[in-house]
């Protein structure tokens, strides 16, 4: 399939306009300078609803399909702190859907950060217990079926809203960057950026492939939805790709990933605190403790063993919110570094 097809295919996706695009792209002077590495913000901390992230890009998509084919209510997973289904939430309240989030866990005593947002928002949230990310999905099902029965039709998105057609909303990110870096006469070395459900990476690999740029993109995975993210990764590019009529296979060895998890998924670093501290009191630029900041990590652990040189693009994917969340507050507070 030429690519000028796949491009036109792309571009003909019914798209939800929530707005907001292009997301700002800056050099993050002071932060540059505190790393020794030329470093530019892709911003897609900035966002039109509900102070969105990455996953707009994704629900622009989905919902944009779901609208035309009829769909009346929205239903993903995630957990309690999920920026996925909190932003899910917003595109959905703006587009006039209902809304029903299955969260893992319990109910938290605290409604901070995403949940206070979800609870703002006005969405059905329902917390289902020690649930792993498989059953979760099982009772999506579920929940359409409850839907149908009262005369509605449910939309599906999977934990981080990575199915096929949303990670095709990072193709269309990636294009988007092109235009930014051609109107700059930027040629980056890297895109870096966090990673977890593995749709924001297999949208970039697509939009690489769609690009006449050749700009290698690193996932620093910070998460344990995938059991193997990068052979998860390659097939999702693949399946994503297809849909718009790529005939290209991913291979496992092909994706670049950094290990940024740690202790584990939502679990706070050392590491996470200090460059979460570095970009605030470089840039006043905010990444949370569970995704972009462990992300950012990652990043500059690279940078330091010099894997990365600049100039490069950090993606900020956003997801500030988990630090208004007293759980995640007090626990990136204890490790700040002093002032
Ligand atoms: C702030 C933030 N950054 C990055 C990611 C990772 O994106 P993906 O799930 O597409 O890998 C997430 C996923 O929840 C997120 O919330």
């Amino acid at each position: 399939m030429a690519l000028v097809t796949a491009l036109d295919r792309l571009a003909a996706l019914p798209r939800a306009e929530l707005g907001g695009w292009p997301t700002p792209l800056h050099l993050a002077e002071r932060f540059s300078e505190a790393v020794g590495v030329e470093v530019w913000l892709k911003r897609d901390d900035v966002q039109s609803v509900a102070l969105a992230g990455n996953k707009l890009r994704k629900f622009e998509l989905v919902l944009g399909q779901a609208v035309a084919d009829g769909a009346t209510t929205l239903v993903t997973t995630g957990a309690a702190q999920s920026n996925s289904a909190r932003t899910g939430a917003a595109a959905a309240t703006r587009l006039g859907l209902d809304t029903v989030l299955l969260l893992s866990g319990e109910r938290p005593d605290d409604v901070g950060g995403n949940l206070l947002l979800d609870r703002m928002l006005g969405v059905d949230v329902r917390f289902c217990g020690d649930v792993t990310w498989r059953e979760l999905n099982a009772l999506v099902e579920a929940v359409g079926d409850e839907v149908a029965a009262g005369g509605g039709m449910a939309v599906a998105a999977p934990i981080g809203c990575s199915s096929p057609l949303g990670s095709l909303g990072f193709a269309v990110a990636r294009l988007e960057l092109d235009a930014q870096l051609d109107a700059l006469g930027l040629t980056p070395t890297a895109i870096v950026h966090t990673s977890t459900s593995g749709g924001t990476h297999a949208g970039f690999l697509v939009g690489e492939e769609l690009s006449p740029r050749s700009i290698p993109t690193i996932a620093v995975n910070v998460g344990h939805v995938l059991d193997d993210p990068s052979s998860d990764m390659a097939t999702l590019a693949t399946a994503a790709g297809s849909l718009i009529g790529l005939d290209r296979a991913w291979l496992a060895d092909e994706i670049e990933v950094l290990d940024g998890v740690g202790p584990g998924y939502g679990r706070h670093t050392d590491e996470g605190a200090e460059a979460i501290a570095l970009l605030a009191r470089t840039e006043a630029i905010i990444c949370d403790p569970v995704y972009s900041g462990k992300g950012l990590a990652g990043f500059l652990a690279a940078v330091r063993r010099g894997e990365i040189t600049g100039p490069v693009v950090f993606w900020h994917t956003g997801g500030f919110h988990a630090v208004f969340d007293r759980h995640h507050g007090d626990q990136l507070l204890e490790r700040l570094p002093d002032v």
